[in-house]
């Protein structure tokens, strides 16, 4: 085949691939809880962000996994970066520090009080085990 149309196909074959890569394709634990907040006691800017929150975390799985997991602060702060910098997140600086404060007052007001009712984070190592019996 010649070089430029072999490359062609290359590229035709690998797009979709790296596309899907950027979607979670694993069902956690966490996507199975509830898949909404009660904000309505939270303060006013919070609840703005709760909608900053909602609307840019289900881009890729669904809003239910961040919604059940319970994190540190710090961890949470590393998490928003993380995801933020996936390819094609849609989220900017300033959206991500909106929604790092909002997970960060959700997490002091609602989970920090019930942490049994969550779910912890799991490893790298842990999802990639779930996607293999998933598949
Ligand atoms: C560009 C796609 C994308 C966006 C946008 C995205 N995530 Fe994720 N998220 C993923 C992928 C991929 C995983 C890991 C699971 C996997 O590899 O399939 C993940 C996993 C998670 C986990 C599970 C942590 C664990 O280890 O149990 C949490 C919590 C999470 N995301 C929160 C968020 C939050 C909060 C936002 C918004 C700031 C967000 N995600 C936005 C793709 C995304």
């Amino acid at each position: 085949m010649h070089k430029a149309l072999r490359f062609m196909a290359l590229a035709i074959l690998i797009a979709p691939v790296s596309l899907a890569a950027q979607t979670s394709n694993v069902t956690l634990p966490q996507d199975k809880g509830p898949n909404k907040v009660d904000v309505s006691s939270y303060p006013a800017e919070q609840q703005k962000s709760y909608k900053v929150f909602t609307d840019k975390c289900s881009k890729c799985h669904t809003i239910a996994r961040p919604i059940n997991t319970t994190m540190s602060k710090e961890e949470w702060e590393r998490y928003v970066k993380r995801m933020m910098h996936k390819p094609n997140s849609g989220i900017s600086d300033s959206q991500g520090k909106t929604i790092f404060e909002f997970l960060a007052y959700d997490q002091a007001t609602r989970k920090d009080k019930n942490p049994s009712a969550f779910f912890k984070s799991l490893s790298d190592a842990e999802i990639e085990k779930l996607k293999a019996q998933q598949q």
